[in-house]
C-alpha cells in the first residue's frame, strides 16, 4: 500500500473525563488500510463511549496507528512516544489519566519491545486484534499493561462494529472498504506478510452489507482495499466462487454507488474476469495501481515477484485493450541489493514504455526479518539517492504530461468537498485528480460533467460542460 500521509481522526468537541465522556486521539501513519482501520477503531471506541478529538493534549486515550513498510518508521514512532510521555506526565500532574496505545504494523513487528523501550505505553495492539480494543482498554484501566498481537483476521472482520451513519456522513462521499487483508506473496523486500499475516478475504455478504450501508449514507465512490486486493475471492450468494471482477459487478448494482476503485494489486492476480470488468463496467474507474517495483528481470527474480518485465508489459497491453483510457499507477523500488546501473536503466526503460499517470518510488530500505535484508550487494545510499532522483524526474514529467493532456477534454467529476477558496468546490476526476470548480457546478455528492480549462501538476481546473 502506498500514500505516505498523516491523518488525525476526531469528531465533535467533547466533554472532559469528569463528565464520563472519554476522548480519543488517533494519529495514523502509512497506507489507506491504516486510515480505514483507524476509522473502524474510532467506531469501536464510540460504541464504548469515546469521542474523537483533534487535540492530543486533551485526549484520555492516545493511539498511534503505525506503519512499518519503510525505513525509520519505528524510530518515528519512538520519538513521537517520547513527546507523548511528557504530555502524559503533564496531564498526570493535573490529575488526568492518559492511556497510550500503539497499534498497526510497528505494534505487530515490535510487540513487547515497545513497552520495554517506552514505559509510557500501556497497550500494544496489532492490526488483527482491533476488535479486542474495548476489552483491552478496560483491562488497562484496571492497571494491566497489554500486548495483543495474535493473528486472527477473520475475527477482526466479524467483530468490528459497522460504521455509524452519522460518522459516514461526516467522512464524506468517498470511502474505503477493506475486502482483503494480509499477503502470501513474500516479496523479499516486504514486511507485510509478517505484520499483516497471511491472505484472508472477507465474505461477500459482509462486503455487500458494508457497501450498502455506505451507499445509504451518501457515499458515491468506494475504494476496495487489500494488500493483494485482486487476490480476493469468496463464495457468492449464487453458490459459485467469485473473484474481484464478479464482486465489482455486484457492488455496481447497489443504488447510489456510482464509482468503484480497488487497490493494491499484484500483476500475477489480474485475471481475465477482472480485466473484463474494466471493459464492461462503467462504474469501475479507469485507473489502476499495479506495482511492478523494477524493470529488470534479474532484480524481479531476487525480489521474488514471480513475473518478468515482459509479463507485466503484456498484461498492461491486455488491460489497455480492454479499456483504452485506463491510466496506470505503480510503485518502484530503487537500489534493491544487487541492482546494477543497467538493472536500473531497465526500470527507466519500462517506465518510458508504460507511461504512468502517477507513481510512488522509494529507496530500498532493509526491513529486519525479510530475506532482502540478508542479501549481498547492498547499494550505497548515495547511489540510491541518485537513481531515485532520476526516476522521480521521469515519473514527474509523465504525470505532468498526463494531466496536461486532459486540458480541453470533458469528463465526469464527483463533487467531494468545499474548495480552499470561497465559492469553490473540489471534485475528483475518474483518474483521481482533484478538479477545482465553481460551487455552482454542483452539490457535494453530485457527479457532474465538466470541461477542463487548465491544469496544474496534478490538479485540474474546470467549468461545467
Ligand atoms: N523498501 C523500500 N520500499 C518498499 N516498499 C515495500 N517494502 C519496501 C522496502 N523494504 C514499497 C513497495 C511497495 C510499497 C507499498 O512500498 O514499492 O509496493
Ligand atoms: Fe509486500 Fe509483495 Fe505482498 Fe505487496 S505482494 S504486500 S509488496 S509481499
Amino acid at each position: 500500500m502506498e500514500l505516505e500521509k498523516l491523518t488525525a481522526h476526531g469528531g465533535d468537541p467533547a466533554t472532559d473525563q469528569a463528565s464520563g465522556t472519554r476522548k480519543v486521539f488517533i494519529k495514523t501513519y502509512g497506507c489507506q488500510m491504516n486510515v480505514y482501520d483507524s476509522q473502524r477503531m474510532t467506531d469501536a471506541l464510540a460504541a464504548d463511549g469515546y469521542v474523537g478529538t483533534e487535540t492530543m493534549e486533551e485526549a484520555d486515550l492516545v493511539l498511534l496507528n503505525t506503519c512499518h513498510i519503510r525505513e525509520k518508521a519505528a524510530e518515528k514512532v519512538y520519538s513521537e512516544l517520547g513527546r507523548i510521555r511528557g504530555l502524559k506526565a503533564e496531564r498526570g500532574r493535573r490529575g488526568l489519566e492518559t492511556i497510550v496505545g500503539v497499534a498497526g504494523c510497528v505494534a505487530q513487528a515490535e510487540g513487547q519491545e515497545i513497552m520495554r523501550r517506552e514505559g509510557a505505553v500501556d497497550l500494544v495492539i496489532g492490526p488483527q486484534t482491533y476488535h479486542k480494543l474495548p476489552d483491552a482498554l478496560r483491562r488497562v484501566r484496571d492497571g494491566e499493561k497489554i500486548v495483543e498481537t495474535t493473528y486472527a483476521i477473520e475475527d477482526k472482520f466479524e467483530h468490528l462494529p459497522a460504521p455509524r451513519r452519522a460518522e459516514i456522513v461526516s467522512r464524506g462521499v468517498t470511502a474505503f472498504l477493506t475486502v482483503q487483508e494480509g499477503c502470501d506473496k513474500f516479496c523479499t523486500f516486504c514486511v507485510v506478510p509478517y505484520t499483516r499475516g497471511s491472505e484472508v478475504s472477507r465474505p461477500v455478504s459482509q462486503i455487500l452489507a458494508e457497501a450498502e450501508r455506505l451507499a445509504d449514507s451518501g457515499v458515491r465512490e468506494v475504494t476496495l482495499l487489500g494488500q493483494n486486493v485482486n487476490a480476493w475471492h469468496g463464495l457468492g450468494p449464487d453458490g459459485t466462487e467469485w473473484g474481484l471482477g464478479r464482486l465489482l459487478f455486484a457492488l455496481a448494482d447497489i443504488p447510489g454507488l456510482s464509482r468503484l476503485r480497488y487497490t493494491t494489486s499484484h500483476p500475477r492476480d489480474m485475471d481475465d474476469a477482472l480485466i473484463a470488468a474494466h471493459r464492461d463496467l462503467p462504474a469501475l474507474m479507469p485507473y489502476l495501481h499495479l506495482p511492478v517495483q523494477s524493470g529488470s528481470d534479474r532484480v524481479l527474480k531476487a525480489m521474488n515477484r514471480r513475473h518478468t518485465a515482459d509479463d507485466y508489459l503484456r498484461l498492461i497491453d491486455r488491460i489497455r485493450t480492454a479499456r483504452n483510457d485506463i491510466a496506470m499507477s505503480g510503485d518502484f523500488i530503487v537500489g534493491f541489493p544487487g541492482e546494477s546501473e543497467s538493472d536500473f536503466e531497465a526500470t527507466m526503460q519500462l517506465v518510458r514504455t508504460v507511461g504512468y499517470a502517477q507513481a510512488f518510488s522509494f529507496k530500498y530500505s532493509p526491513r529486519p526479518g525479510t530475506p532482502g535484508a540478508e542479501m549481498d550487494g547492498h547499494v550505497a545510499e548515495a547511489v540510491k539517492d541518485e537513481r531515485l532522483q532520476r526516476l522521480q524526474a521521469l515519473l514527474l514529467e509523465q504525470q505532468r504530461d498526463f494531466t496536461a493532456r486532459l486540458v480541453g477534454t470533458t469528463m465526469n467529476a464527483l463533487i467531494e468537498k468545499p474548495g480552499r477558496k470561497p465559492g469553490q468546490r473540489v471534485g475528483r476526476s475518474p483518474w483521481l485528480q482533484p478538479v477545482i470548480v465553481d460551487e455552482t457546478a454542483g452539490e457535494i455528492g453530485d457527479i457532474v460533467s465538466v470541461r477542463i480549462i487548465n491544469a496544474g501538476q496534478s490538479s485540474l481546473f474546470a467549468v461545467p460542460a
